[in-house]
């Protein structure tokens, strides 16, 4: 299934030197409607995205069967809006890439099945893509040259925590990952049980940004401690469920001090937000040293002849204080770090388009429009292989880096 090395070189220089051809990228796995063309060079031709955020905020969440209904409104609008900003015709598409796992099933099959139809409309070929793969995969369109596979990838999102290590795509191996909550969907849990959304600016922002805003405001960010997660286990997991619900007693027992109105918020809000950042960012730099530490380990030389990497991604990497904690954690490994633009951070269709051109390039062999109907939806996905048993045996103990 894989090409050599060397074939996947020549393909790579192949693309870059000759006629690029494009990808288009289709993602609805959640409540963001994405369509985007990029070519073999990483050139983004359009991208379009269309939110849902206003809409499941008014709800309080995420209803899947709404999300479907407004997945099947948008989607033909925006791909026509697709193809406008681009300027191309499908007929210039060499394939068409579509998130197929894993997300939420009743979202992901409005995706699928409009990739079937353009795929047998205009006979293109088909390219299944694993929604975390591509974030994990995303920030190389945009630093080509000087990030080689393989690299370690903490991958934090509204339903994700992992770190893996990546070889390319279709290979991830497993370091770690939640045994609870994802950090963006605590986050949003709690922004929603302290009540951001009173004030106006945070009305129509995700739970994350709004914490990292208000934070920024803090007269007291010590005021607020929370407890740090599975310190007693050497692994590289992560837990957010009890981060939550000790923040969901504080601010409980604060409301009662204060006799907050059930319409109103606590008055050193942005204090609790500092506090909760820096233990969400604390967990976060913990899991991630520890797996630095074994993919360091001379028996293990997971980066190989690579120079030390990390990349961070998924929603959850728009945050500055996050991303700047675990870029001074990589620091003292002499370990690079980097993150996708913010713009492609969060689900995107250009993050999908890019990985179809990861498996064209890679030898991956696409569904032809024949065979469209042999492409399912998958709930949940994991990855090729992992680490997680020998990784628990090393049982490394870290003499743990501060955060800033
Ligand atoms: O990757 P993503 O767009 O969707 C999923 O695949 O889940 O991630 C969405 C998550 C949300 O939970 C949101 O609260 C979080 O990313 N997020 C942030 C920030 N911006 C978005 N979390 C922390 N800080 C941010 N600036
Ligand atoms: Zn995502």
């Amino acid at each position: 299934m894989y090409a050599t090395a060397n074939q996947v070189l020549r393909n790579a220089r192949f693309s870059s030197r000759r006629a690029v051809s494009y990808v288009l990228g289709i993602e609805t796995s959640c409540d963001d409607t994405g369509i985007a063309i990029v070519d073999t060079a990483g050139k983004v031709h359009a991208n379009v995205l269309e939110s849902q955020q206003e809409f499941h905020t008014r709800y309080g969440g995420i209803i899947p069967p709404r999300a479907q209904d407004l997945h099947r409104a948008r989607i033909a609008d925006a791909f026509e809006r697709c193809l406008a900003e681009s300027q191309l015709q499908p007929e210039q598409l060499a394939a068409i890439a579509v998130t197929t796992r894993p997300g939420l099933p009743l979202s992901l099959v409005v995706g699928l099945r409009y990739a079937r139809h353009l795929a047998r409309r205009h006979q293109k070929p088909l390219l299944a893509v694993h929604h975390m793969e591509a974030h994990a995969l995303q920030a190389r369109m945009e630093h080509i040259e000087d990030l080689q596979y393989p690299y370690l990838c903490l991958l934090i999102s509204g339903g994700h925590s992992q770190l893996a290590m990546v070889y390319g795509p279709g290979r991830l191996t497993l370091l770690g990952e939640t045994l609870d909550d994802a950090p963006g969907e605590a986050f949003d849990k709690i922004a929603r049980r302290l009540r951001l959304y009173v004030l106006p600016q945070y009305r129509l922002w995700n739970g994350g940004r709004a914490v990292e805003h208000a934070a920024q405001f803090a007269r007291n960010p010590d005021a607020y401690e929370f407890p740090l997660p599975l310190a007693r286990q050497r692994n590289c997991n992560f837990s957010f469920a009890g981060i939550k619900n000790n923040a969901f007693r504080a601010i409980r027992h604060q409301e009662r001090n204060e006799r907050t109105p059930v319409d109103g918020i606590i008055s050193n809000y942005s204090d609790f937000c500092a506090g909760l950042l820096r233990a969400v960012s604390r967990h976060l730099m913990h899991r991630t040293q520890r797996a630095l530490e074994f993919c360091l380990q001379p028996e293990m030389n997971l980066f190989g002849q690579a120079p030390p990497t990390l990349v961070v991604s998924g929603g959850v990497a728009n945050n500055d204080v996050i991303f700047a904690n675990l870029e001074h954690l990589a620091k003292q490994y002499n370990c690079r770090c980097f993150r996708p633009s913010k713009r492609y951070c969060s689900d995107n269709g250009v993050m999908i388009a890019w990985h179809g051109i990861e498996q064209l390039q890679h030898g991956i062999k696409p569904v032809s429009s024949h065979d469209v109907d042999n492409i399912q939806v998958e709930g949940s996905a994991g990855f090729h292989e992992s680490a997680m048993e020998r990784l628990q045996e090393a049982a490394i103990k870290c003499r743990w880096v501060q955060p800033l």
